[in-house]
This record gives structure tokens, C-alpha cells and sequence, in this order.
């Protein structure tokens, strides 16, 4: 049989990606920690507790990822370690974070450092956080203390995870830790600070560092009406997708606050990206009038869909929105992309899956320059606990013993080997040779 390779550029990074509170274990200043002390907040009632134990040896997971051929991975800084109480900056805390980043150099993985990842320190929520306009200084404040402490270790930066998803999170649906303000209100009104801290987070690296790539990770869905719907769902479909996805990278770009109320111009937010975190899952149907939530209606009856009913697996979609993103013209990171599948009977196929789809952007010249997978290592999943399991390798969290799953050994071939092939879907997700693999194999490498 032909075998197939699909091979991809030198400099391509080849990254996983994780987030502080969810892998460090014992983040107790942060408002998740209090958040999750609380009945009925989390699935089953589950405790982060030790998480991933990375505060105590995050090395044992980046020797794993060293194995596993990686050379990028994407963290993030707990701002409530590093800045537990007001003013006060933790030394222990960051020299902890600089021995982390260090052995990421040392085994040949070039980090990419997330500022805000979900989670605050208890104090800025007293202060009212993203509602109170003190945040934009605090963090500002925040951000240059890790430049200057840590700047000379982290060439890529993302100032704020998923501004859109910590939204609808904190503010509408209540799934996150919620402050002093909630609803429409709280929601709107924290929309044009999180977009000013972005500013100023952008502002401060780049005096300092002008070498620094800063970006943001935007989650971006496929959102859609159902083929056939009515004209008035398509459109609705297309407002709900410009809001989701759109909105907050048309901000970046042009340094406008688009919302209903209050339309203006934001200081020095305009062009304030070098590059765009494109964090891509899935795909949602969106129906008007909405039934049952704004995105209803998820997924066809014959879609597959991963555990805990998290999604619908799309890997068509990926291709979609990153062809959505040429307008904005900026280098684009796929910096996350995942599944919960603790079986490991989806991911093996939908690692290939997605992967091929970057593949075939790269073949059309879109500037894609690497892929964190989400995630190395099993990690605590928010509200959802440990029922949802991400990690290429299993994590027990009572034990802390460590397995590859089959698919962390196919992400091992395919970064070492810097390509999709026959071979691996042979090996790993065989089903893959009647669809990716199937005539259209684009290089035929057989001798
Ligand atoms: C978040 C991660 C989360 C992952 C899987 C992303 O939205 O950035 O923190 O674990 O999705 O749900």
C-alpha cells in the first residue's frame, strides 16, 4: 500500500498547553480556591486540591513533554501567587515560576506565558475586579513585575485567556466564581476593562521588551444555523458569531468598544496583537428564536460527541475559522485544542483530524505557526472537576501517577516526525485510512 506523508514547515511549533490554577495544585489566594470550597459549585464536588502537583514538580511533566518530541508549550502565572495581597509581590512565588520556565529552556520547550487564565486573586475581587476601573492599573502594575522578573525568559506572551468564554462564565451563566457584580450589567461592564488591561498588559511588554510576540487566546466555535433554517435563524446565527468570535479581535484591531451601549473609542487598543491564539473545540448550532439558551440545538443526532456532552467534534470547522482570521492579517497559534476523552477512543482520530486541517491551511500559505495541543497532563476542569479528562497522558490525581495514553505516543510520532502519516493512522486511528488517507493522499513517499 502507498504510504502517505503530510509534512509540515521546520519552524512549525509542536506545543501542549495547560493553565496554572489547573495544573499547580494549592492555588489558595485565588478566587477559585474559595469558589470551590462552596456546595454544589463543582461536578460531584470535586477539589482541585494538588491538581497536576506542578507547583511541587512541574519538571516529571516537561521531562514528559521533552519525550514526547514537544518544543513549545503554553502556561500561565497565577496572578494570586505572585501578587497575594496588594502591592506585594511574592519572590519565592516568581522564583519558583523562573526554575519552571528554566527547565522549559533546558529541554529544548519554548514557552508561551498566558497573564490571565480565569483566575483572580481574592483581593481584586474585593475590589470588585474587571467591574472597578482599579483593575486596569493593577494588572498593568502585575505585568510589568513578571517582565521584569521573568521577561528575558518568555519571547511569546497572551495577556488574557478567552475574554469572551470568562464572560458568559463569570457573568451569565454563574458556572464560574461569580463577584460582586453578575448578569448583562456586570457583563457589559467589564468588557471595556478587560479590553483597556489587555492594552496596558500589551504596552507594558513591549517597552520592555520589543522583541516579546503578545497575543491574545480567543476561543472561537463554529456557530451556525442548521442547514435549512430559516433565514431569520441564519442571521441571527451570524450576529451570535460576530459576537462570540469576532468582537473582541475587531476591538484589537481597530481600538473600538463595539457594544450596544456606549460605542467608543479605547486608548492605545488599537493594533495592540502581534498574533492571534486561536483556542478551537467545536461547532454549535445556533436556532431563532433560541431554544433552550443561546446556543441550542447542538449537535446532529449521528455527530460524535465527546465525554460529558462537551461537543461535537468538527475538525472542518478548524479550517473554517482560520480562514475567518486572514482578515486581521497576523501570524495565527492554534493555542488550544483538545478533547475530554479519558478512554482515549476519540482522540488518537481527532488529533489526526485537526492537525490535517492545519495541514491543508498551511498548504494555502495561511500563516499558522504552531499548535499547543490542550492538554499534556489530565488537569482539574473548573466546574466540571476531574470528570472531563484532556491530557494526551492520564493523570490519577489521588496518587499523582502519571500513563501515556496511546494517543500522547501518536502526538510523540508526529512531533518527532514533523508530519501526519499513512503509517501512524495505520497504527493509531485506522479509520483514518478510508477518509484522510483515502486516494487523495497528497505525497506519496513510498520507495
Ligand atoms: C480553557 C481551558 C479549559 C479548556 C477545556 C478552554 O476553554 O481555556 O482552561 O480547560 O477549554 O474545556
Amino acid at each position: 500500500m502507498a504510504r502517505a506523508q503530510l509534512l509540515f514547515p521546520k519552524d512549525f511549533l509542536w506545543g501542549t498547553a495547560t493553565a496554572a490554577y489547573q495544573v499547580e495544585g494549592n492555588n489558595r489566594n485565588s478566587d477559585w480556591w474559595a469558589w470551590e470550597q462552596g456546595d454544589g459549585r463543582i461536578l460531584h464536588n470535586q477539589k482541585s486540591g494538588l491538581a497536576s502537583n506542578w507547583w511541587a514538580n512541574a519538571e516529571q511533566d516537561l521531562d514528559i513533554a521533552a519525550e514526547m518530541g514537544n518544543n513549545a508549550h503554553r502556561l500561565s502565572l497565577e496572578w494570586s501567587r505572585i501578587e497575594p495581597e496588594p502591592s506585594v509581590f511574592d519572590a519565592a512565588a516568581l522564583g519558583r515560576y523562573r526554575e519552571i520556565l528554566q527547565g522549559m529552556h533546558q529541554r529544548g520547550i519554548e514557552p508561551m506565558v498566558t497573564l490571565h487564565h480565569f483566575s483572580n486573586p481574592l483581593w481584586l475581587v474585593e475590589k470588585g475586579d474587571f467591574n472597578s476601573a482599579v483593575v486596569v492599573d493593577y494588572f498593568r502594575r502585575y505585568t510589568a513585575k513578571v517582565v521584569d522578573v521573568l521577561g528575558d525568559l518568555i519571547p511569546k506572551w497572551i495577556t488574557i485567556n478567552e475574554p469572551m468564554v470568562y464572560i458568559f462564565m463569570r457573568y451569565l451563566n454563574g458556572a464560574f466564581p461569580v463577584g460582586q457584580h453578575r448578569g448583562w450589567t456586570g457583563a457589559l461592564g467589564a468588557i471595556p476593562n478587560l479590553l483597556r488591561c489587555h492594552a496596558a498588559a500589551y504596552h507594558t511588554i513591549k517597552e520592555r521588551r520589543p522583541e516579546a510576540l503578545v497575543g491574545v487566546a480567543k476561543n472561537m466555535a463554529v456557530l451556525q444555523a442548521r442547514p435549512g433554517s430559516t433565514a431569520l435563524s441564519r442571521w441571527w446565527a451570524g450576529r451570535v458569531s460576530w459576537l462570540f468570535n469576532h468582537m473582541w479581535l475587531d476591538s484589537l484591531a481597530n481600538g473600538r468598544l463595539y457594544l450596544p451601549v456606549g460605542r467608543r473609542t479605547i486608548p492605545h487598543l488599537a493594533g495592540s496583537y502581534d498574533f492571534i491564539g486561536l483556542n478551537y473545540y467545536t461547532r454549535f448550532y445556533v436556532n431563532f428564536p433560541p431554544r433552550g439558551g443561546l446556543l441550542s440545538d447542538r449537535w446532529e443526532p449521528d455527530a460524535v460527541v465527546s465525554d460529558g456532552n462537551y461537543g461535537e467534534i468538527y475538525p472542518a470547522g478548524l479550517f473554517q475559522i482560520i480562514e475567518s482570521l486572514l482578515p486581521y492579517k497576523k501570524p495565527i497559534y492554534i493555542t488550544e485544542n483538545g478533547v475530554p476523552d479519558k478512554d482515549d477512543r476519540l482522540r488518537p482520530s481527532f488529533l489526526m483530524t485537526h492537525l490535517r486541517e492545519i495541514w491543508r491551511a498551511l498548504s494555502f500559505c495561511y500563516p499558522v505557526m504552531g499548535y499547543y495541543h490542550w492538554s499534556l497532563v489530565d488537569n482539574f476542569e473548573w466546574d466540571r472537576g476531574w470528570t472531563q479528562r484532556f491530557g494526551l497522558i492520564e493523570l490519577n490525581p489521588e496518587t499523582q501517577e502519571r500513563t501515556w495514553r496511546e494517543s500522547g505516543r501518536l502526538y510523540q510520532e508526529i512531533c518527532r516526525s514533523r508530519s501526519l502519516t499513512s503509517r501512524q493512522a495505520e497504527k493509531y486511528a485506522p479509520e483514518l485510512l478510508q477518509t484522510i488517507f483515502r486516494g487523495e493522499a497528497p505525497v506519496d513517499v513510498s520507495p
